[in-house]
């Protein structure tokens, strides 16, 4: 489970203050596909990049499975984010100068797998996400869904429990887009990961099993689906 309580970000000085979040509060449970919609400049970003420890809140608590992720230290945050948390981003952030396995592998060699057994659990994840037969081939060989597929392999080498995708689909034509939200979708009912979706299409937010609309920082709208 994941909680947000009273959650704030303000960026800028205190004469210009930006605020990204205001008092954002938040419950996710295991295994939910969450989206966060809302028109650029809403506070998506901010609110993933919070989440993942990239950034820290101006006020406010965040918790993944029962750790206090505000109340970790530089060295207890970077376990964090390597053993608990998947980043997938809309430009995808492929190493060019790697190939499509060395990159799925990247994350996963700061852990203490053996390199045979990484390489293994590597190419399996590219077979699941159907380019196991490009795993030798350099990153702008493949077409943006490709890409976008060695991404998320990279983002599950380390079998985290929570991916985070901003804008994934936001590079990628409408029906490669929807292919890889279908497999986001079954990695959240198939493989229990929670899964939160930053989006500024409402099409891409509704594939998910419920909706929150950012607006001006705040949690404003909260759609939820019929059936669930
Ligand atoms: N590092 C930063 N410094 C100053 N302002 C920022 C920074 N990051 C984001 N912002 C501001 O915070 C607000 C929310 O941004 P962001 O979270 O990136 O929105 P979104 O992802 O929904 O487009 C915007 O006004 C943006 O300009
Ligand atoms: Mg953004």
């Amino acid at each position: 489970m994941i909680r947000l309580e009273n959650l704030s970000k303000i960026y800028g000085s205190r004469e210009n203050p930006i605020v990204a979040l205001h008092d954002v509060n938040l419950t996710i449970q295991t295994g939910e596909f969450i989206a966060l919609y809302g028109r650029s400049g809403s506070g998506k970003s901010t609110l993933l990049n919070l989440l993942s420890g990239i950034d820290r809140p101006t006020s406010g608590k965040i918790f993944v499975h029962a750790a206090e992720v505000t109340a970790m230290d530089e060295n207890r945050l970077t376990l964090y984010r390597r053993d608990t948390i998947g980043f997938v981003f809309q430009f995808f952030n492929l190493l060019p100068t790697l190939t499509v396995l060395e990159n799925v592998l990247l994350p996963g060699q700061l852990n203490k797998h053996s390199a045979s057994k990484l390489r293994e659990r590597g190419l399996h994840l590219l077979a699941q996400l159907g380019i196991a037969d490009r795993h030798q081939a350099w990153p702008d060989q493949l077409s943006g869904g490709q890409q976008q597929r060695v991404a998320i392999a990279r983002a599950l080498i380390n079998d985290p429990q929570l991916l985070l995708a901003d804008e994934p689909t936001g590079n990628l034509d409408s029906e490669t887009g929807l292919h890889i939200l279908e497999i986001l979708k079954s990695l959240s009912a198939n493989h229990d990961k929670t899964i939160l979706l930053a989006t500024h299409s409402l099409d891409a937010a509704q594939f998910t099993d419920r909706v929150f609309q950012v607006k001006d920082g705040a949690l404003v709208a909260q759609t939820n689906k019929a059936g669930k």
